[in-house]
């Protein structure tokens, strides 16, 4: 949610602020804003809506070349996008600007208490109590490290704070509780940023701070400490893509660069993690193995399209490992009182490695002395380091909003962790494994198979760019493909999408079938698959009602051809590893019909990137 930077250096920090905040503009756009230090005032720009706003404010006005900088782009929570709302927040004595990245959740409280020393907000946000107390203290003479961590330590709820002071121009402190914060090392220059891909393009070298810390960040370097004082430990680390990873590359959204990055993405995710043989290697997974025997039952916990990875991860790891195997939305099962043993293995997906609804999942479980896993794409986010051990998914930055090879990677991770466990608890022979192990790393070129006869989904989607609803069934593993592929339409194309399980179809869901609805039905793998003649029957219930049938079948399967409108042929899989193949041309169907209705893509109305806020 909201992305922010801070820049201290000698380049003008009016360019590089915007640079990162267009780089990170992915994280929320309902407002952008920036302050410099010139001459010992702070000056500041802030436009509702997107960034080019803000670049059509600094047009008319510019700001001049400072070596400090801060900006932030926004995704609403208290007080509604507007001028006044948007970030920077500037203290009524003008002693700070601050930029805020989450939720002051005693804003109101403390409200109450600094308008009580006659302190008066200019605006609606959670965010402005804590500029204004800041404010106060550094006024009162206290340093301004000592004074963000003052505040910090009355604050509640999820921050990253950046904060400035006009008298000193040569310095910026930051600090974080439950929300991101990294720092960039550059040549006599720092950063700190919500995201690394805000300054990639000028450093690699990075610092990841850990949770409730304060980085002092002057010319001569940073200093980490807790919100005590305390000397912290932090973890430097080298961003290993480069600034390419994070442009369009002449795509024209980031999401379909996404789709077509998925063959690599998967094969980089499964690289190194098994031998030529088809034995898994996990050697990240620092879990006893004597521990993960104990395992009686495991619970996936994720949120969106994470969720629907965990959902076609189920049937798989049930299906290798015999041990039963739940699916949970986080922000359900968080405040459900779930059954967690020490036996209990908490497995969490998150591309981000920030969603707070997994987070706080997390904590519960740990709570409960459940081992916990991540399958996470983002080096040292929150929820990996919280985290027993953690599987990365090697996406590389997913920026669109929607999510493509973040779901893929993680059905290949989750997938890689399922057959391990059977490894490791005998429930499956080496040869099975290895057999699985090889078709799954077989998957990438047959990705790049699909990419390469997405044609028809183009026509298709011009064909259907004027209608209301769009239903998708699938069965078995082809259930959450439909759930996804719905979703995908919902985000992006506004368009009232639903999945539903084929066979769940006469229980209601069919009287929503009239004539001319299009209808996406993904066909299990014929012959070998006991559903595909179910599903080729489910097909003509919707037909025989009127449906507009598109059907995703594999290659070969004749049996579906009087049935389909429209027919996209799959890649021969086991049933398994469908989901693999048969979502890239929904994602893509997705794509174009929102690019065909002329939406923003990579940035579709109310969503943000990663929901950090609960
Ligand atoms: C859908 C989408 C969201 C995310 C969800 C979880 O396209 O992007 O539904 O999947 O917010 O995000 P992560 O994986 O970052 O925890």
């Amino acid at each position: 949610m909201c992305g922010i930077i801070g820049y201290l250096g000698p380049r003008p920090a009016r360019d590089v602020v915007v640079a990162g905040l267009r780089r990170m503009e992915y994280r929320g756009y309902d407002s952008a804003g920036l302050a410099v230090i010139d001459h010992g005032r702070i000056l500041v720009r802030k436009r509702a809506g997107k960034i080019a706003n803000l670049e059509s404010a600094l047009a008319a006005e510019p700001l001049p070349d400072t070596e400090i900088g801060i900006g932030h782009t926004r995704w609403a929570t208290h007080g509604v996008p507007s001028d006044v709302n948007a970030h920077p927040h500037v203290s009524g004595n003008g002693r700070i600007a601050l930029i805020h990245n989450g939720i002051i959740e005693n804003f109101a409280a403390l409200r109450t208490e600094l308008e009580a020393q006659d302190v008066v907000f200019s605006s609606q946000t959670d965010t402005e109590t804590a500029a204004q107390y800041l404010g106060l203290e550094v006024a009162r003479g206290t340093d301004l490290a000592d004074a963000m961590r003052a505040v910090c330590r009355r604050l509640e709820g999820a921050f990253t704070l950046v904060a400035i002071d006009p008298t000193q121009p040569d310095r910026l402190v930051a600090a974080r509780r439950n929300s991101p914060l990294v720092v960039g090392v550059g040549e006599g220059e720092f950063f700190v940023a919500s995201d690394v891909s805000a300054f990639i393009e000028f450093t690699r070298s990075a610092i990841e701070l850990g949770q409730d810390q304060v980085v002092d960040v002057t010319r001569d370097g940073v200093t980490v400490t807790d919100f005590q004082g305390q000397p912290a430990e932090t973890h430097p680390f080298e961003v290993t893509w480069d600034l390419s990873a994070a442009e369009k590359a002449g795509y024209d959204w980031f999401m379909r660069k996404e789709i077509f990055e998925q063959p690599k993405a998967v094969a980089d995710t499964l690289l190194g993690r098994f031998t030529p043989d088809g034995a898994l290697k996990l050697d990240e997974l620092h879990i006893p193995e004597d521990e993960l025997r104990r395992i009686d039952k495991i619970i996936i916990v994720a949120c969106g399209s994470a969720y629907y990875a965990g959902l076609v991860a189920k049937y798989a790891i049930e299906h290798w490992t015999r041990v039963a195997c739940e699916v949970e939305i986080a922000s359900e099962f968080r405040y459900r009182d779930p059954i967690i043993t020490r036996t209990t293995l908490v497995v969490t997906i998150s591309q981000s490695g920030e969603t707070a609804d997994t987070l706080m999942a997390i904590r519960h479980a740990r709570e409960q002395h459940a081992k916990v896993i991540a399958i996470c794409n983002t080096n040292g986010a929150t929820i990996p380091r919280e985290s027993d051990a953690v599987i990365y998914t090697y996406a590389g930055p997913e920026i669109g909003v929607a999510s493509t090879k973040g779901f893929l990677t993680q059905v290949a991770a989750c997938y890689l962790l399922g057959l391990y466990l059977a490894q490791v608890l005998g429930t499956k022979f080496g040869d099975e494994i290895a057999a699985v192990m090889h078709e799954l790393a077989a998957t990438p070129p047959l990705i790049q198979k699909v990419l390469d006869r997405l044609e028809p989904m183009r026509e298709l989607a011009r064909r259907l760019v004027d209608q209301r609803s769009v239903l998708f069934l699938g069965r078995h593993v082809g259930y959450p493909v439909a759930l996804e592929g719905a979703l995908k339409l919902k985000e992006i194309a506004y368009l009232h999408a639903e999945g539903f399980p084929a066979g769940e179809l006469k229980h209601g869901p069919i009287a929503l079938v009239e004539e001319g609805i299009p209808i996406f039905v993904i066909v299990p793998p014929q012959g070998r698959d006991q559903l595909h003649d179910k599903v080729v029957s489910n097909i003509q219930e919707v037909r025989a009602r009127g449906a507009y049938t598109i059907v995703l079948a594999e290659e070969d399967d004749t049996e579906v051809d009087p049935y389909a409108d429209i027919l996209f042929r799959l890649p021969r899989v086991s049933t398994l590893l469908q989901p693999l193949l048969a979502i890239v041309p929904l994602q893509f169907f997705a794509c174009e019909l929102a690019t065909l209705k002329g939406y923003d893509v990579d940035q579709p109305r109310n969503l943000a990137k990663s929901v950090t806020v609960e």
